[in-house]
């Protein structure tokens, strides 16, 4: 169930609280004012609009503890909030949370980086592309990319494991990490900072909070791993044959290219169509209409690697075995820019199309194709008209599978088929052994979805987990977890 939509509103804060956030943060570090919070209770799609009496931003690791003892003194729960770029309002405070927002902006600092360890220490408020580009000055590579990565903070990457384009071979940011400092819930300062490849020493603690969405504590640094600077990279727009071809598709990849590959992303038709019509500076890379389309990218770290021949013989085999109608190899760095353009105008494209039904889902990869016809008749059978539109991260057995509504439509009377939807895809997805949040995570947009399809067991070892590092419940509350227990 969605959170409902309320306009900025004031929570009363107690005698005392703003004066004393003040003199711990400063005036620079704290907005009262409506406008200056609006952006910060607004979802990036606004969707959903939520409330707080302030935005608190700390500028280092010991104001962050403070604001957090403040907060348990006076009961008054937190929402921790990077770039504010998620997809699943985890990051948002909702005027029934009485929360403020804790803003890690301010803590953008690379501490470190040790390129002969290969790895790098960055504040929780850096911005993802200022750490891809500070690797690659070193000469090395951090390989989380994702469409928001000129404004989204490697705190809420961490706090929401996220995914995007390199996961088939890199993983999720949670295989990225090796050390955290987080400030507990009590105020405390955990410095979990270790640069270590290995560290068999007990529970891995980092984990926890990695993937908690804010619910445990707060993420203020990371070290993060990094890799060898690519050298080389060559990728491919392939016209798939049928849908059914891209598993094996992947595999002849697997096979031929080996650990190389690093992107293999699905784009139906009407993702290029909306991308043609809506988009800027976009091309259609094969000039001919088919149903189904792979964006391929393999790159190594050494040019001897002799990829662009590896990706060739790809190619050819992919054609022989009539795996594929058609492929462009970009020829160049613009090419292939031009290639990812479209990939990461697919959402925005969207939009220009009316209201957008979302669900992120994961089923084995092997099942991709069934998933997607069994959804396809289900949503076209509820709602004749709808549009499905999925596309993604099928190298991984992640599709965004959203749903564009009906030409002609009212987009509230679209949306208000919003939960049933959701729940037609997500029986579909769970029936095949699948994920309901393959890489966007719960917050609270999919509380209510993640309570009904979890196991019982699961949910009540999460909230023992839950009550052990947060007894008052004042981290991040109601995202993740429902705020009381279920019996
Ligand atoms: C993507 O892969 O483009 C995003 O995760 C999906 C989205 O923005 O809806
Ligand atoms: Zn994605």
């Amino acid at each position: 169930m969605a959170p409902s939509s309320t306009p900025v509103s004031l929570p009363a804060l107690p005698d005392g609280f703003l004066p004393a956030l003040k003199r711990i943060v400063g005036d620079r570090g704290l907005l009262t004012k409506a406008e200056g919070i609006l952006p910060h209770v607004t979802e990036q799609r606004g969707r959903f609009v939520g409330a707080t009496a302030c935005v608190v931003k700390p500028g280092t690791t010991g104001e962050v503890a403070q604001v957090i003892k403040l907060c348990q003194d006076h009961d008054i729960a937190i929402v921790p909030q990077g770039g504010n770029t998620g997809l699943v309002s985890a990051g948002i405070a909702f005027a029934e949370d009485r929360a403020i927002i804790l803003n890690l902006s301010r803590m953008n600092k690379v501490r470190n980086l040790d390129p002969l360890n290969n790895t790098m220490t960055v504040e929780a408020g850096c911005i993802l592309q200022n750490i891809q580009e500070a690797a690659a000055k070193a000469d090395r590579f951090f390989p989380l990319s994702l469409g928001s990565e000129g404004s989204c903070q490697i705190g809420g990457n961490i706090a929401s494991n996220a995914g995007g384009i390199n996961v088939i071979r890199y993983g999720n940011t949670r295989a990225l990490v090796l050390g955290l400092e987080v400030v507990t819930a009590d105020g405390e300062i955990w410095d979990g900072l270790r640069s270590l490849r290995k560290d068999n020493t007990g529970y891995d603690l980092k984990q926890l909070f990695i993937g908690s969405e804010g619910t445990l504590g707060v993420i203020t640094a990371a070290v993060l791993k990094l890799f060898p600077a690519m050298k080389e990279r060559s990728t491919a727009f392939i016209g798939l044959r049928q849908l059914d071809d891209a598993p094996p598709l992947l595999g002849l990849a697997q096979s031929l290219i080996g650990e190389a590959l690093n992107s293999f992303e699905l784009i139906p038709r009407i993702a290029l169509d909306f991308a043609l019509k809506h988009g800027q500076d976009i091309t259609d890379p094969l000039g001919q209409p088919y149903d189904w389309y792979i964006l391929l990218e393999a790159s190594a770290g050494t040019p001897q690697a002799n990829l662009p021949l590896l990706f060739e013989s790809f190619l050819e085999q992919a054609l022989e075995a009539g795996l594929i109608h058609d492929a462009a190899l970009a020829q160049n760095t613009a090419q292939a820019d031009s290639f990812w353009r479209l990939r990461e105008n697919i959402t925005l494209c969207q939009k220009a199309e009316g209201g957008s039904i979302k669900h992120d889902i994961a089923v084995p990869l092997s099942a991709i194709p069934a998933f997607i016809s069994k959804a396809n008749a289900a949503v076209e059978s509820y709602l004749p008209g709808i549009r499905p539109y999925p596309f993604g991260h099928i190298g991984d057995g992640n599709i965004h599978y959203n749903l564009s509504q009906p030409p002609g439509m009212d987009i509230n009377d679209y949306l208000a088929h919003w939960d049933r939807l959701n729940r037609i895809v997500h029986d579909i997805v769970v029936d095949m052994g699948g994920s309901i949040s393959a890489e966007h995570g719960i917050g609270r947009v999919k509380l209510e979805e993640n309570l009904h399809y979890k196991s019982p067991l699961e949910i009540r070892m999460m909230q023992q987990i839950k009550q052990s590092l947060d007894p008052k419940n004042l981290m991040n509350p109601g995202k993740l977890l429902p705020v009381s227990p279920r019996s």
